[in-house]
Order: structure tokens, then C-alpha cells, then sequence
């Protein structure tokens, strides 16, 4: 029988101290006046090309939890970026993102989307064999190749990084990854690297990829569209956040709570506090008190058309016996109903809305204000001006 390796404790970051002690003063964050969005970045398909290639074909963006290839030597297929790309975990347990396709004739190599055991990769047509990093290993009768040196034909590799308990992609020149450092100090420390996939799920949304993170960066409907779900939990409520580089953080819990627990105490925090990531430009990180969401947000090739993959991962050494039945019914609540129904639902709804061109432009309130920012930023990356 193996010794459990004790596991190093984790303290809430500086900024995570911050905006629980924050909530027990019962500060709230904010915006000071009405902005005002144009709809035409939820249908314009030039503008949306744009934003996949200078955001998407550039910035580092999340691909899955690390929990999905918990072990050296695994693979999973991953193809909802419009890339074919397969995600390993090598022997030293490093990750690679590479193209599905052989270096022979371009065959997908992977076709699970379920992780699988890949100490080798082997071609299903004429059985080239790859290593887990992507390096070409060994072809039959390679005599019928001749002067072909192995190692210029090993899969292509995309830029790839592991950092809080997330793999990372990015598609462009030189990705800058430093821009997730402060971010990935903070999931570290929520843990995540503990905890295992439960389940997962992609969505078809039929709306732009925009507007459903939009229902992340702002707290204005969550007593309302969420009445049925999740609303009683957040009555009477604080939300206060603050950015992070790129990112935005948010924290919500009751004053009152908040204000008798010791915010040294990470659990104690956590029982109080539900933290939420806006993590720039496509992800979200839902922490609930004993299980987390990581929303992964990706633009369809049509501009009023996204997937979101829902994974959720729970405690890693807790009991399954014990504990499904309790995950399964916040799986449920979750999956089917807060996110899938409610926040994917109002987005299609607005897409829809949208899309029919009576409104030129959205309002947006001042409990909405992390929209304003989050759209700020995108205009940026794309290069253009103003935000209206
Ligand atoms: S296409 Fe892969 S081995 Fe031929
Ligand atoms: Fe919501």
C-alpha cells in the first residue's frame, strides 16, 4: 500500500484576502454610469473573423483542467477551436498541444474525445508511430522513405503551458504566457491541482461567444434569470470583484458571514465567499464551496454561434460512494439548469434579439460595468477605437 503524499497547504493569495474582507465590510464594486455597447459586435462576420485571428490565433487561451490527463503518457482529442488538435501529457509529465494530423498524409491520429492512454501515438493508416511529446518514433519499411530523416517530420506543435491546474494553448508567434501569472497563482491556490474531473460537457449555444461570457461579467440578472436555480443562495448578497491584469475576479457572499470568519482560513473563506474568474479572453471559474466549473467559451466559425465546455471537478480524495449523489445533483443544477437553461438560454434569446437589427446598440447598467471592461479590452486586441 502507498503512503498518501501530504499535500501542501493552501493559503488564500493577498487579492483573495482582499475581497473577502472586502465583502464583510460590505463593499461593493461597481460601475458609475450607464454604458453603451453596439450590437453590431454580436453580428458583424468581418468583425468576427477578426477577433479569431488576432485574439484567438494569438492570445494564450484555456484548453482543458490539468485534471483531464491526471498522468504521464495520456492524450485526448480536441478539435472545438476549429483546429484538430490533440492535448498529451508525456512520459515526464510535461504538456503538448500538436495537430491531429500525420506527418505522412495528414490522417487524424486521435479520434477519442475521451482522454486515452498514449505512451505511443500510432497512425491508423500506415501505422507511423509517435512518441507522447510528438516526436516521430519509428515508420515500417522506412527503406521505402529513402534519405528521410525522422526528426523533420515529427507533428506539428503549438505552443502549450501548464499553470493553475489549467492547460494552455496558443496558435501564434512567440504567445506571451506571462500574462497568466497572477491568475495562475490565485487558482493554485483555490486548489484545483486536488481535485478531479467529475464530468464533462460541451454546449451548442447559438450565440455569439461574447455573450455568453458577458453572463459572467455581471451579477445584474443573477436574482433574476437564476430565480428558479441558484438566486436563493445569493439573496441579500454582496458582490465585489477587482481586475487582474486582463482578468477580472469576483467575490460574492453575505456581509454578515463574511465578517466572522477568519480570511486567513481558506476553507472558512471559501464557505463564505463563491469566487468567480473572468479569465481574458474565454474562460470562467465558477468555486463553490466544495466543487468548481471551469467554462471554457469557443467562437464558432459563424458569428452568432459558440461551444462552451463545462468540466467540473471535485475534491480528488473524497469518497465517490459517499459524495456522487450530492455532485450529481449540483452537476445538474448547474450544467442543466443555471448554466444551460438559464445563462447559455438568455444568451441565445439576446442573440436572437440582436440579430433581428431593431436595437443598434445595448445599455449597460452600472451593476453590468465588468461587461464594459471586458468589451474595452477586446476592442483593443482587434484594433479598434471605441467600445460604442
Ligand atoms: S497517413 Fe499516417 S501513417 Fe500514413
Ligand atoms: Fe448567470
Amino acid at each position: 500500500m502507498c503512503m498518501a503524499v501530504p499535500k501542501p497547504a493552501r493559503h488564500p493569495t493577498e487579492g483573495q484576502v482582499a475581497l473577502a474582507e472586502a465583502l464583510a465590510r460590505g463593499e461593493t464594486w461597481q460601475g458609475e454610469e450607464i454604458h453603451r455597447l453596439s450590437t453590431a459586435r454580436y453580428t458583424d462576420q468581418a468583425r468576427h473573423e477578426l477577433e479569431r485571428e488576432l485574439i484567438f490565433g494569438k492570445r494564450p487561451v484555456p484548453l482543458i483542467p490539468s485534471a483531464l490527463l491526471p498522468h504521464p503518457d495520456m492524450a485526448v482529442a480536441h478539435d472545438d477551436y476549429r483546429r484538430p488538435l490533440v492535448i498529451t501529457r508525456d512520459s515526464e509529465g510535461e504538456v503538448h498541444v500538436l495537430a491531429n494530423s500525420c506527418a505522412h498524409r495528414g490522417t487524424r491520429l486521435v479520434d477519442e474525445r475521451r482522454p486515452i492512454p498514449a505512451r505511443k501515438i500510432v497512425c491508423p493508416y500506415h501505422a507511423w508511430v509517435y512518441r507522447s511529446d510528438g516526436s516521430l518514433a519509428g515508420l515500417p519499411r522506412q527503406d521505402s522513405f529513402p534519405g528521410l530523416c525522422k526528426d523533420d517530420h515529427n507533428l506539428v506543435r503549438y505552443a502549450a503551458h501548464e499553470c493553475g491546474d489549467i492547460i494552455w494553448g496558443a496558435f501564434g508567434k512567440d504567445p506571451d504566457f506571462s500574462r497568466l501569472d497572477a491568475l495562475c497563482e490565485d487558482l493554485e491556490a483555490l486548489g484545483l491541482g486536488d481535485m478531479a474531473l467529475y464530468k464533462r460537457r460541451t454546449h451548442r449555444v447559438k450565440a455569439n461567444w461574447k455573450m455568453v461570457m458577458d453572463a459572467f461579467l455581471e451579477s445584474y440578472h443573477v436574482k433574476r434569470l437564476h430565480q428558479d436555480t441558484i438566486a436563493e443562495y445569493f439573496a441579500d448578497a454582496v458582490a465585489t470583484g477587482d481586475v487582474m491584469g486582463d482578468h477580472q475576479r469576483f467575490a460574492v457572499g453575505r456581509t454578515e458571514y463574511a465578517a466572522q470568519v477568519d480570511t486567513s482560513d481558506w476553507q472558512q473563506v471559501r464557505e463564505v465567499a463563491t469566487f468567480t474568474y473572468q479569465i481574458f479572453p474565454n474562460g470562467v471559474l465558477v468555486v463553490s464551496p466544495d466543487y468548481a466549473n471551469l467554462l471554457v467559451v469557443m467562437p464558432g466559425r459563424k458569428v452568432n454561434r459558440c461551444r462552451v465546455e463545462n468540466f467540473m471537478l471535485v475534491p480528488g480524495d473524497a469518497d465517490p460512494g459517499e459524495f456522487a449523489p450530492r455532485w450529481e445533483k449540483s452537476w445538474r443544477l448547474l450544467d442543466e439548469g443555471t448554466f444551460g437553461k438559464e445563462d447559455f438560454g438568455a444568451a441565445a434569446l439576446c442573440q436572437a434579439g440582436v440579430d433581428g437589427g431593431v436595437q443598434t446598440e445595448m445599455l449597460v447598467g452600472t451593476l453590468e460595468a465588468g461587461m464594459t471592461r471586458f468589451h474595452d479590452l477586446i476592442d483593443r486586441e482587434i484594433g479598434i477605437q471605441a467600445s460604442e
